[in-house]
């Protein structure tokens, strides 16, 4: 049976990453307690209740305590510190009140990554924000591919320097109601950007994702740049919080590629939320459906990973010719079979998410998806 030391030197690996300190050096366990049957209960602190990265300490927690050996299973529960514990934190950490932080508004982030590049990240990422604004939600969307940014264009707006406001956030442009949008590429030369690697790639990004200010958001859809490379990696670090949506086509080869990915969330300790087919055959004017990438592979990821399969998107004209015209799929042709597949994969991350406590207010009516400050091209 592991001692409360051994457990306690094991939460050591659990980091706070707002404040960027392990949780036992911030005094955030608040109880340890070992049974003869190797179940191992903690109970970890939050500075507040609804604290968004909730998930991420039950995960790191559970995970960190049931490497050790003899250690059956573990129970993670939370309380909230007092007033005067996080004044006591607050003085420990050199603040006077601890940081806010520009994503403390966002309940939930979600990375669409694959191994591979063209799978289709960026569409998915695009149509599920719209569609995600169908079920009545406020998206943000971030597009972290420094090299080759895609979600301005895709969400039909045009590159601009975005405004900065008198606290010197910077503020995230509006694309349709309902969705805001940023790009990592509206600040980087295209020069610089080639030469950012490790830690100079770290500090940009780092201060890219503090700076911009979000404001409420149910969802922050994070558009990865191909491949398990620096800013996937960076990101992953900086948004511990966050989970992944993994994109993958049905054939084999693809798979395996996506399966890198899966491999990198799981060395960072981050959730995969769930696997997204695109390309799952093509479904050509007529309603035919051709196979033309095989078939499964989407599947037999999500059962390899025991994730769901969140959908299944055949290639579609309309998605290609949309997505280039700046108009998500989902709302200018809903009847499309790929913009049907992504509005079922949206439903299904929003049953994933955790439940809120209700609040004693009833949630405004959602409004039909409008464009703000530009008008829809006609199909
Ligand atoms: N389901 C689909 N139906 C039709 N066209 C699609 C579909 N998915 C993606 N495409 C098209 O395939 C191309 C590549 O898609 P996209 O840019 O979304 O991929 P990506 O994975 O983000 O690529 P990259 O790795 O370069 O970032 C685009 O032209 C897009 O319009
Ligand atoms: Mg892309």
């Amino acid at each position: 049976m592991p001692t409360r030391d051994q457990i306690l030197s094991a939460l050591r690996s659990v980091i706070d990453p707002e404040l960027r300190r392990d949780i036992v050096e911030l005094e955030m366990v608040r109880a340890v307690e070992i049974h003869e049957n190797g179940v191992v209960d903690v109970t970890v602190s939050l500075t507040t209740a609804g604290c968004p990265i909730r998930n991420h300490f039950q995960t790191a927690v559970a995970g960190a305590v049931r490497e050790l050996e003899g250690v059956s299973a573990v129970n993670v529960s939370f309380d909230v510190l007092s007033d005067a514990e996080k004044a006591a934190l607050g003085s420990k950490l050199g603040r006077k009140s601890l940081p806010e932080g520009a994503l403390a508004q966002v309940s939930n982030i979600i990375c669409v990554g694959s191994g591979k590049g063209g799978v289709g990240k960026s569409s998915v990422t695009t149509n599920l924000a719209a569609a995600l604004v169908a079920e009545g939600k406020q998206v943000g969307v971030l597009d972290a591919d420094v090299w080759g940014y895609s979600q301005p264009r895709m969400l039909g707006v045009p590159h601009q320097r975005p405004r900065v406001n008198a606290e010197r956030k910077i503020i995230p442009l509006p694309a349709y109601d309902g969705i805001t949008v940023m790009s990592i590429g509206f600040f980087v030369e295209e020069e610089a950007a080639v030469v950012w690697r490790g830690p100079m790639l770290h500090k940009a990004l780092q201060q890219f994702l503090e700076d911009v200010e979000w404001g409420e958001l149910d969802y922050l859809l994070v558009d990865l740049p191909p491949g398990t490379g620096d800013v996937s990696m960076t990101l992953a670090q900086l948004l511990p919080q966050a989970k992944f949506v993994i994109v993958t086509t049905p054939q084999p080869v693809a798979q395996k590629v996506a399966r890198r990915s899966a491999e990198m969330a799981s060395k960072l300790k981050l959730e995969i939320a769930g696997v997204i087919e695109n390309m799952s055959g093509f479904v050509a004017p007529d309603g035919e459906r051709y196979q033309l990438f095989g078939e499964g592979g989407g599947q037999l990821l999500a059962e390899e990973l025991e994730v769901p399969l969140l959908g299944k998107v055949p290639l579609t004209i309309a998605l290609r010719e949309q997505s280039d015209a700046g108009v998500p799929v989902v709302f200018s042709d809903p009847d499309d079979p790929a913009a049907q597949a992504l509005r079922y994969a949206a439903r299904g991350l929003i049953a994933l998410s955790p439940v809120e406590l209700p609040v004693m207010q009833m949630a405004a009516p959602a409004a039909a998806p409008q464009p703000t400050g530009m008008s829809l091209p006609m199909a």
